[in-house]
């Protein structure tokens, strides 16, 4: 066990994989599907108040008379498609969460849910809207990043409008490399019994970050959990986007539609087919 210890507190090499399933682990999807559905928290989702805000600017950008079938990839538990479909929009949902699709399909029947990893979507010319929303792009290596956007280009039909949020600068300013550790009695969010939490923010090249969960249980069992991010700039977002053939592109600070601002922690991207 102190072996394998020894190995997970080395820095992970960039885009490591967790060693423990994530997000369809049934005691961390049940947490997180509760912190999806809490009103007052942004964490997993935002909280409902800006959601429905950001629910009333995308309808005033993309209406539902030009714009009535939209894709949203990394859906959660529907709590985007569900308010859009109450407009009249018809929303093909996807996410690799099973707890949050079945919870989705049980809440709207309207719509459609799809437990898929968005990697693999093969759409052409078949939605007005695409989003992503909660800066949920950036997670993913810029390989993959690559492969997503040229699908997602060929997803949307002319006049098709691509949008998404990712973390700026400022969002991460006052994370720098450091650890930390916890001991969490009962019910913590990773597992349910005694454990030892081994926090790590590590950073990396190219603007990507880690945030490291070593969580260590009574009899000696490791998870070691690798949450992966990058934050952009308008420069080195435009480099990944410039290429794919859109007609245009807005930035916003953030998915509710304010006005770009240099010290907004989020940037919100709206690309036109
Ligand atoms: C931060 S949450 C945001 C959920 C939702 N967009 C919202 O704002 O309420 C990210 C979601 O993306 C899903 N996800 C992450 N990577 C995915 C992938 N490659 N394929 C499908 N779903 C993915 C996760 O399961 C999770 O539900």
């Amino acid at each position: 066990m102190i072996h394998t210890l020894f190995e997970y507190i080395k820095k992970p090499t960039m885009y490591a994989l967790s060693s423990s399933e994530f997000w369809n682990d049934s005691y961390i999807s049940k947490n997180m599907l509760r912190t999806h559905l809490d009103p007052n928290i942004d964490a997993a989702s935002r909280n409902f108040k800006f959601i429905d805000q950001s629910v009333k600017w995308l309808n005033s950008i993309a209406p539902v008379e030009t714009h009535p079938n939209v894709l949203d990839l990394g859906c959660g538990p529907g709590l985007y498609a569900d308010r859009l479909n109450s407009l009249g929009y018809q929303v093909t949902g996807i996410d690799f969460s099973k707890r949050s699709i079945e919870y989705a399909k049980k809440t709207n029947k309207n719509n459609e849910y799809i437990y898929m990893n968005y990697l693999e979507i093969e759409y052409e010319n078949q939605f007005d809207l695409i989003m992503i929303i909660y800066c949920d792009f950036a997670v993913l290596k810029p390989t993959d990043r690559k492969k997503l956007l040229k699908k997602i280009y060929k997803a949307l039909k002319p006049g098709g409008k691509f949008i998404f949020d990712v973390f700026t600068s400022v969002y991460y300013k006052d994370k720098y490399e450091q650890t930390s550790w916890a001991y969490i009695e009962k019910n913590g969010f990773f597992n349910k019994e005694p454990h030892l939490c081994l926090e790590a923010h590590h950073i990396y090249e190219n603007n990507v970050r880690l945030n490291q969960y070593l969580i260590i249980d009574e009899n000696g069992h490791i998870d070691n959990y690798l949450i992966w991010d990058t934050f952009f700039t308008k420069e080195t977002i435009l480099q990944e986007i410039r290429n794919l053939g859109f007609n245009s592109i807005e930035f916003y600070s953030n998915v509710c539609g304010y006005k770009f601002r240099e010290d907004s922690e989020t940037m919100c991207l709206v690309l036109n087919k």
